[in-house]
């Protein structure tokens, strides 16, 4: 796609802005309360029993905190991370180098792991389970197999589609947490604690204005809090108020609800396209350009949150919300 969203540069990953305002333990992760809950609890088990830690996957949209999340399990379990990705281990052989080189207890964090090959995919299931790899060396008659035991390891995976996950590793985590958007209150003590850590001045009402509109998305709402911090040095005497952040925000266009460019163009479509629906979302995904399962894991849901959308067994349909935001009136009723 040759198109920019503005969303998608304010989710985009910025290693070195995430890494300072990542928080580094349990304690600083605003939110999530039950996952956390549950994360915390697993880690306590281990440890009392001085075992390591079983694999954990985690879930959810862009920017909700999952690489975060990985790095405070290594860290509370006194464990070294080693991240990759799953497009990135291509062949079986360097899953090989990579788990060969882990020491008891190590965490290996494997983003995006629906985008594993499936060949890798196989070889991970032993190593998780038994923590076993068994390798096949030559081929034709020659071919023979030979096993590697791994040192106990934990593995965190993390998806943003967990509906492309096959059932046989989707089985092998021990815990599996699918994160959620946060809500407005979290999301304003994200961007205090952020404002602290960045030393920008931002009173109450200004930081509800930015979290309002972050989409319920902590890295949407950091990226927000830098652009109008940018905003406020400018033009408003490095002070951010919400009429600063209102002005601010109007400029970059951030729909007051929070919705970007691809949620707007996804609600006009089957208003408009389709007479508010019900689309089937593969319909809906050749017309507004985008891969289904984007649609569903990424987008549908904040969307459905947000009461502008419905799932119905027949497809999408555009809720009373979703007219209104268009000031449209909802037509008339279809024929059965
Ligand atoms: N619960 C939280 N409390 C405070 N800050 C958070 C929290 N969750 C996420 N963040 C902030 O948002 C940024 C993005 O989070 P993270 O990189 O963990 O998201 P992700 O789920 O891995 O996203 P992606 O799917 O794009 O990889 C972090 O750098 C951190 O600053
Ligand atoms: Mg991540």
């Amino acid at each position: 796609m040759t198109e920019h969203f503005v969303s998608e540069t304010l989710n985009k990953k910025d290693p070195e802005f995430d890494i300072t305002l990542r928080p580094a333990r349990f304690a600083d992760f605003v939110g999530q309360r039950k996952v956390r809950a549950r994360l915390e609890l697993f880690v306590e088990a281990a440890k009392g029993r001085g075992d390591v830690l079983d694999h954990v996957l985690l879930s959810g949209p862009p920017g909700l905190g999952k690489t975060t999340l990985a790095h405070i399990l290594a860290e509370a379990m006194g464990a070294n991370l080693k991240a990759t990705s799953g497009p990135v281990i291509d062949k079986p052989g360097d899953l090989a180098g990579l788990l060969t080189s882990l020491e008891r207890g190590d965490v290996i964090f494997i983003d995006e792991i629906h985008r594993m090959q499936k060949a890798v995919e196989e070889y991970l299931y032993s190593a998780m389970e038994d923590f076993v790899l068994d390798i096949m060396i030559d081929q034709g008659p020659h071919a023979r197999s030979v096993r590697l035991n791994l040192p106990r390891f934990t593995l965190v995976g993390a998806t943003t589609r967990s509906g492309l996950l096959t059932a046989p590793l989707r089985s092998r985590f021990g815990l599996t947490a699918r994160l959620d958007y946060y809500d407005a209150a979290d999301l304003q003590a994200i961007i205090a604690r952020s404002a602290r850590i960045l030393n920008v001045d931002v009173d109450e009402a200004g930081a509800r204005e930015i979290a309002r509109r972050a989409r319920g998305t902590p890295r949407i709402a950091n990226s927000l809090l830098r652009w109008v911090r940018d905003f406020a040095q400018v033009k408003a005497d490095n002070k951010i108020t919400r009429a600063v952040a209102d002005r601010a925000l109007a400029m970059l266009d951030i729909d007051e609800h929070g919705l970007d460019e691809m949620d707007k163009r996804i609600l006009e479509t089957i208003l408009h396209k389709f007479a508010g629906g019900p689309v089937g979302v593969s319909s809906l995904a050749v017309s507004v350009g985008e891969e289904a399962d984007t649609i569903e894991e990424v987008y549908e849901p904040y969307l459905i949150m947000e009461g502008y959308l419905q799932r119905t067994p027949q497809g999408r349909v555009a809720t009373a919300r979703a007219y209104a935001k268009f000031g449209l009136q909802r037509g008339p009723p279809r024929p059965e």
